[in-house]
């Protein structure tokens, strides 16, 4: 990979994570990889904007990308530590073992961080709170506005003055792995629509939980002109920067519901029972004009469920009851949808409940807290019988109906 020279003084660095069976923070899949870029500005001074993970062929293909804009390590004077999550910080803790001098410019938050989690020692640390600059020389003035919790308490963004340009870390960004053409302006229509859906995607996994510290950053941040948006993630935003503000918007908006109107139905069966409610499930709910997006447990990843139910105003659970309680696979995707704040959500549970039961108080005893207008549920001994399915029908029909109107309040 080379790296992308964005203007005279300004650069941009970044690898590519593209590992099969690579799991983001150690949980997520990433199929179609995903990019950790740095920044590299140029004045009297050198200061680079995050690094990245301590994995050899990133910290190599990064420092061979700092040499292609005819800056060494050892000639950097400024590490601007956005934010602490090692996937922009891991490859720190050998970069001050090589370069002895350079400063390290971080939030009073990030600061003993830094000694735990890569030994900076607190006498090679500038601290730097909302509003203050550093200036590079040559015109080149960096501001900082700390956005605590875009992703951890310690986060802040970069704003480079003379240019306009914002480097917001994980706020604007996106999985996907990011080619030699970096920019909005560069790609297709379609490739630009990629980028947006794995906006939602990474949004959902990483960021949703906090999705009120979301809507304050973008309120803090809303008064600076803004040319382009660098995120530590995914592509640069320079054609419409407004693009990605406005969908990180629309994400944060859906933790307070409605959000869209559509539905998220997660099922999962052991011998086909329970799976025989879903055709006339989607056929209820479509009926109404509503979309379904489907998915079965465990098979399907928990990364691509979550992006579906943040989206959707409306969630059906299908699953039998197992030794007393819910289908475990399906208890704990309910947990991660509870953990990640899926709230103002119309739910609807159904399935087979064997000889006993036990899936439904399961179910209704672990949401009590979901935030959730839960519709009766729907439950049969066994194998479902025709009255079972019509039944299923009309559920769906009803749950589409209540999404449209919760929608169009
Ligand atoms: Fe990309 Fe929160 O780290």
């Amino acid at each position: 990979m080379n790296c992308t020279q964005m203007s005279d003084q300004v650069f941009q660095l970044k690898v590519n994570i593209e590992e099969d069976g690579y799991l983001f923070e150690g949980l997520w899949p990433v199929p179609n990889g995903v990019s950790i870029n740095s920044y590299l500005i140029k004045g009297d001074k050198t200061a680079i904007i995050d690094l990245t993970q301590d994995i050899y062929e990133l910290t190599s293909s990064l420092e061979q990308q700092m040499e292609q804009t005819g800056v060494n390590i050892e000639e950097i004077d400024y590490v601007i530590v956005n934010h602490m999550e090692p996937d922009h910080s891991g490859m720190l803790r050998a970069f001050v073992e090589k370069n002895t001098t350079c400063r390290i410019v971080c939030s009073a938050k990030a600061a003993p961080l830094l000694e735990q989690f890569s030994s900076v020692p607190m006498g090679r640390v500038d601290i730097v709170g909302d509003g203050d600059t550093l200036d590079l020389g040559d015109g080149m003035v960096l501001r900082f506005f700390m956005i605590p919790n875009v992703h951890w308490p310690e986060t802040m963004a970069t704003y480079l003055e003379s240019e306009k340009i914002l480097f917001p870390c994980d706020a604007f960004g996106s999985y996907g792995a990011v080619k030699e053409q970096a920019f909005d302006d560069q790609l297709s229509d379609e490739r630009v629509a990629f980028f947006e859906q794995e906006s939602l995607r990474y949004y959902a996994n990483i960021v949703a939980t906090f999705s009120p510290f979301v809507e304050k950053a973008i309120e803090k941040l809303s008064s600076l002109p803004i040319d382009a948006i660098a995120p530590s993630h995914g592509i640069v935003w320079r054609k419409n920067p407004s693009a990605i503000i406005n969908h990180y918007k629309r994400y944060a908006s859906y933790a307070k519901g409605p959000a869209e109107p559509e539905v998220c139905l997660i099922w999962a069966s052991m011998y086909g029972n329970t799976g025989k409610t879903i055709a006339p499930l989607i056929k209820g709910i479509k009926s109404e004009g509503v979309e379904v997006r489907t998915f079965r447990v465990p098979q399907d990843d928990l990364g691509h469920i979550l992006a579906a139910a943040w989206r959707a105003a409306g969630l059906v659970f299908a699953m039998p009851t197992y030794e007393y309680k819910m289908f475990p696979p399906m208890a704990q995707v309910i947990e991660d949808l509870m953990i990640k704040k899926v709230k103002n959500r119309k739910v609807l549970r159904v399935g087979s409940y064997g000889w006993v039961g036990g899936a439904e108080k399961d179910f209704r005893t672990r949401t009590e807290k979901a935030g959730w207008d839960i519709m009766d549920s729907i439950e049969f001994q066994g194998a479902p019988g025709d009255e079972d399915l019509e039944a299923m029908e009309q559920a769906g029909k009803e749950l589409a109906q209540k999404i449209k109107q919760f929608c169009s309040k």
